[in-house]
């Protein structure tokens, strides 16, 4: 048995048929079974990465919570999972609370966010309990306030703050910069939070800021809590999220821990400790969990090999330019592949999973693994050129099953009317 590296789920091995291993199961026969393209979920992996994020801080913070930032793998299942690990959860629309309430998560732990939010959705978070709303402009303020009073009830809110901080990460995915499309800068902030506090049937507890995703140096972090403690003393402070994963064998962002223990002494240093401190980690608690696979339709010019999947199950490459490693399950100790062009079956040249990846001369009905697909890649599947979404399947010691089946010809048609 061998080892793989950290780009893959925990526990993940090579057996003694050279066939790629995750959750205990034979990969090779988890496509037999399950069909491909197809999402697969190691759910001990994923457990041990939230136990990292809610031991890690409670340890450093006990005043504190670890929200689940549900929009990069929002499937009830992992709400399900996450919520029995005793984390909170955020939520950017009326579609993801109503996903987090349906995983079981109490109304009390979800905090909605969302730059452009509708009247309806704000109706229906107050009405549903949420803890708080994370207000992102004066509009917002507005139309909350006018639901909470005809409710007849004071919600909590934060203030979304964009501390001017900019990571290094791709532009569509950088949020603190003082540009960003989100929340108030530092010069407007101090008219929000006056014009909060004068608003009746609002209760500001605190200041929220996300300064980007996939960062993979902790700096950036620092400087946005020192950004928000030169706007005055609040109860509560939520860091956002945007801890960077390893999607390649290359990368070595920093671990849970270390960037929790920044997030906690930098917030010790520049807020004072007697702070409530929330995070809100998407990514990095759900990236590593999961790997899809595919299976190989066709070879050309035994450079470019074509899945049955792309685009509708993996828009990051094509919106973010990320990169992915990409194996064949059935013969992982093959060496000497030439480099490939891992392309997808959508009608685009832009469809193109992977570049540069070393396959062992691939062929048609090869089982094809891409590591590092649990964050964004469900959530933002999509049905282009009429294919189905795949199937979520959990992995656990040896056994496996569907939490989210594939959908079908007639799911296709079944909002027609
Ligand atoms: N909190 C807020 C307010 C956010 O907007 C986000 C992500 C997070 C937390 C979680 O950030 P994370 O820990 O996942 O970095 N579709 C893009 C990522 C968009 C991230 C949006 N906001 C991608 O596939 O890279």
């Amino acid at each position: 048995m061998t080892a793989l590296s950290h780009v893959y789920p925990i526990g993940s091995r090579i057996n003694a048929l050279g066939h790629l291993e995750i959750g205990g199961c034979d990969a090779t026969s988890l496509a037999a079974e399950f069909g491909t393209p197809a999402y697969f979920v190691v759910e001990d992996d994923l457990r041990a990465r939230a136990r990292a994020y809610v031991d890690g801080l409670a340890t450093r913070h006990p005043n504190s919570d670890v929200l689940f930032a549900s929009k990069a793998f929002p499937c009830t299942a992992v709400y399900r999972l996450l919520a029995e690990e005793g984390l909170a959860c955020d939520v950017a629309s009326g579609g993801e609370l109503a996903l987090a309430l349906a995983g079981g998560f109490d109304p009390a732990r979800i905090y909605l966010h969302g730059n452009a939010k509708s009247a309806e959705e704000l109706r229906f978070a107050v009405s549903a309990g949420v803890g708080h709303v994370v207000l992102d402009s004066l509009d917002d303020c507005e139309a909350l306030e006018a639901v909470a009073a005809e409710l007849g009830v004071v919600q909590e809110v934060l203030i979304r703050v964009t501390p001017d901080v900019k990571g290094d990460t791709h532009a569509a995915i950088s949020t603190g910069q003082a540009d960003s499309k989100f929340g108030f800068g530092l010069a407007e902030a101090p008219t929000a939070i006056d014009k909060v506090l004068d608003t009746p049937h609002l209760k500001l507890v605190g200041l929220h800021c996300h300064i980007g995703s996939q960062l993979l140096e902790l700096d950036p972090f620092r400087r946005a809590v020192a950004a928000l403690a030169t706007l005055g003393e609040f109860d509560v402070y939520n860091l956002g999220g945007g801890l960077g994963v390893a999607y390649q064998e290359t990368q070595e962002p920093p671990s849970i821990a270390d960037y929790v223990a920044t997030l906690v002494e930098t917030a010790h240093a520049e807020l004072g400790a007697g702070k409530r401190l929330l995070i809100e980690p998407g990514r990095s608690l759900v990236a590593n969990s999961t790997v899809t696979l595919y299976t190989v339709q066709t070879v050309k010019r035994n450079v470019s090999t074509w899945v049955d999947g792309g685009m509708s199950d993996n828009l990051r490459p094509m919106l973010y330019d990320s990169k992915y490693e990409a194996a064949l399950a059935g013969r992982m100790n093959a060496t000497g592949g030439e480099l490939c062009i891992l392309a997808g079956k959508h009608c685009e040249s832009g469809d193109v999973i992977a570049r540069d990846v070393e396959l062992s001369e691939p062929r048609r009905g090869d089982i094809v693994v891409t590591p590092a697909t649990g964050a964004y890649g469900y959530a933002m599947a999509n049905n282009y050129t009429g294919v189905p979404r795949p199937p979520v399947v959990f992995v656990s010691g040896g056994n496996a099953h569907v939490v989210v089946r594939r959908e079908s010809y007639e799911d296709l048609t079944a909002r027609d009317v």
